[in-house]
């Protein structure tokens, strides 16, 4: 695999970038686990913080090795900042509807997309074949926590319709996301990937209810 240093620079930003998701998430689900009195709901968010650090470790040690030197203008800091900001809002508030929907449902839902597409575009590209099996690991993983958002969160429901709080939450947390892919464009274009495929593929496997709601 040979990379020249700005491709090298390019993906170590990318890696940097989802290093701050990673670590939303596993503080995220670290203190989920403390807001679910289930076993199986507590196991599975301490579970997921597990993995989480792990995934932080992975994209900390792609930065470490692709960029020695450290790197700077990582991207989309400021909305990963606002989205942690309204994300514990609802964490010191308790509320667990809106925890899973910020987290495992929204911005695993985004992840979800955006590491399938990261995949595609190594195995096109052939680059770093070796590390195939941890991509693929992670994938399966995240598909997971996102599942398990999406299930957790219709049992809370117990059939009632959606309050109107989180209807629009939702809609300020799908605003920061659509900020979040649109100062990753640079980033985007130099991978030959586009921000509205990105969006458009996100919203498209976000429960009914959010995507009525925006415009
Ligand atoms: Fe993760
Ligand atoms: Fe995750």
């Amino acid at each position: 695999m040979f990379l020249t240093t700005d491709e090298r620079q390019q993906i170590s930003r990318l890696f940097a970038f989802l290093l701050e998701g990673e670590k939303l998430a596993f503080d995220c689900a670290s203190k989920q686990a403390s807001l679910f009195s289930d076993m199986a709901s507590r196991k599975f968010l301490l579970n997921q913080a597990r993995q989480e650090k792990f995934h932080y470790r992975v994209f900390q040690s792609g930065v470490g090795i692709l960029t020695p030197r450290g790197i700077s203008n990582i991207p989309g800091l400021k909305q990963v900042r606002q989205y942690r900001c309204l994300l514990e809002e609802s964490l010191d508030r308790g509320d667990r509807q809106e925890s899973l929907l910020g987290m495992q449902i929204m911005l695993e839902g985004l992840g979800d997309v955006a590491v399938n597409h990261i995949s595609a575009g190594f195995e096109y590209r052939n680059v770093g074949a070796m590390c195939r099996r941890v991509r693929h690991l992670i994938l399966g993983q995240e598909d997971a926590h996102h599942s398990f958002g999406l299930a957790r969160f219709d049992a809370l429901l117990e059939n009632q319709p959606i309050p109107d709080r989180l209807q629009q939450r939702s809609q300020d947390y799908l605003e920061l996301l659509e900020s979040l892919v649109y100062s990753l464009s640079d980033l985007f274009h130099y991978f030959d990937e586009n921000s509205a495929d990105y969006l458009n593929e996100f919203q498209a496997g976000l429960p009914d209810w959010i995507s009525v709601q925006h415009t």
